[in-house]
């Protein structure tokens, strides 16, 4: 019987270590104690998962000799960029390292982090045959497939969305695809490592360039004072316009991936121009938000100077708590770089974490007790949607409901 390691207990790896911890002996490892600690006490602070109980396989761990019985490996660690946009596969290489000291013959590690075609069997293994002392494709095998959960989404769930799965060799791949038909719905075995990268790769960078073709719409009918929302909604009547919504890309995959795909191809000699754009129109965005903000307080005859504002909504997408990456604390700090007196509120996310990594001190929408000038919908959580925001407003104050989640009905209301 296979016994499994989930290496990296984050948004991905935990629903994975459930999901195995069901059917199979499973070691959930992760560098961070604090995270086991809480975990061993049944506690998400992602709050992903609520019950444990099912998983009566499942041992957490922050002991790196515990993954030493394991033959199958998955490794699901961070893969950020650094902050000149290249990727940073550091952790992936030190995964790699960890597992390479307890690979043994016919063992098989699988990466689930999103990285850039070419990466796993050009990075990954040899830090894998390294530190092993083993041959690839003789004595141990890897598989590549990719994660496609959407935290905050309770319909599209690792359960039920298809897992492509894909292999070194033939019968690793068939292994590793019935490994994961055993645990989801439906899977896809794609014929090689290098197109089930490239497809995680393609993904993102086509969900990017979508919502930047929205936002770019957004700055054109600002200009020509047409609404955006309602161009869209009548374009939409058409059977094959694709629906997405204007607003600000954030977080750790759509905003991230593009540059891993980017990347490669810089390497080998091409530089990319339609993926690139549609990264530089989304990073756009907040600034755009912070001048139509003050252009919308002007024509309400309000001074920025002596404006205060509250922006709703301080994670990187509605109905999550992932604060990282969001993009709203660069149309905070902008507004605040006007003079413009700036408050955020947010009951999903942690304060504290908000502080720390932002230094901005986030409210939760139960403090709402003064009025503003202006209220910025950022993220649309469902609980903001319920509040009646004319009350917390100025008699000359507004909405900027940026992804129009809001009731049409509301009076002095702008979309983006
Ligand atoms: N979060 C998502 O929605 C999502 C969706 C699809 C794909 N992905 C990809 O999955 C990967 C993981 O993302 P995430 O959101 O789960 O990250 P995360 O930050 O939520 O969790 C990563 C975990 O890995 C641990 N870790 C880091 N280095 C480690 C190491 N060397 N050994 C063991 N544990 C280690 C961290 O302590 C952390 O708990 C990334 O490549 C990401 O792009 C994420």
């Amino acid at each position: 019987m296979d016994k499994i390691a989930i290496i990296g207990l984050g948004y991905v790896g935990l629903p994975l270590a459930i999901e195995f911890g069901k059917k199979y002996s499973t070691i959930g490892f992760d560098i961070n104690p604090t995270r086991i600690k809480e975990l061993q006490e049944k506690k998400d602070k992602n709050e992903q998962i609520l019950d444990f109980s099912s998983s009566s396989f499942l041992k957490f761990s922050h002991k790196e000799e515990d993954i030493k019985d394991c033959n199958i490996f998955i490794i699901t660690v961070p893969t950020p960029v650094d902050i000149y946009k290249k990727p940073d596969i550091t952790l992936l290489l030190s995964a790699s390292k960890l597992v390479g000291k307890y690979l043994k013959k016919q063992d098989i590690v699988i990466y689930e982090s999103t990285t850039y075609p070419t990466c796993t069997k050009k990075e990954c293994v040899p830090v894998l045959e390294k530190t092993s002392s083993l041959v690839f494709n003789k004595d141990f095998f890897v598989g590549y497939s990719p994660e496609r959960i959407n935290p905050g989404d309770k319909v599209h769930t690792l359960k039920n969305i298809t897992k492509i799965t894909s292999g070194s060799s033939e019968e690793s791949a068939q292994k590793i695809n019935s490994l994961y038909q055993s645990i989801v719905d439906s899977t896809y075995l794609a014929p090689s490592i290098e197109i089930a990268e490239s497809a995680k790769a393609i993904e993102n960078a086509q969900r990017d360039l979508n919502i930047a073709f929205v936002n770019e719409l957004s700055i054109i009918f600002d200009k020509l004072d047409i609404d955006t929302h309602e161009v869209l909604k009548a374009a939409k009547t058409k059977w094959n316009f694709l629906s997405f919504t204007p607003g600000l890309v954030g977080g750790h995959c759509i905003s991230v991936d593009p540059y891993y795909l980017t990347h490669i191809s810089n390497v080998y000699g091409y530089h990319p121009k339609v993926i690139s754009s549609g990264r530089l129109i989304n990073d756009m965005i907040p600034n755009f938000i912070t001048q139509k903000t003050i252009k919308l307080l002007l024509q309400h005859k309000i001074n920025p100077l002596h404006a205060k504002i509250a922006i709703f909504g301080a994670s990187f997408k509605e109905n999550c708590k992932d604060i990282r990456n969001a993009k709203v604390f660069e149309v905070y700090k902008e507004l605040e770089e006007h003079g413009i007196k700036v408050e955020i509120f947010d009951s999903l996310v942690d304060a504290k974490e908000v502080k720390k990594f932002y230094g901005v001190q986030v409210f939760p929408i139960s403090s709402l007790k003064k009025q503003y000038h202006a209220i910025i919908i950022a993220i649309p959580h469902q609980e903001f949607l319920e509040v009646n925001y004319q009350k917390f407003l100025t008699s000359n104050g507004l909405i900027f409901d940026i992804k129009g989640a809001l009731q049409r009905n509301q009076k002095n209301i702008y979309k983006l």
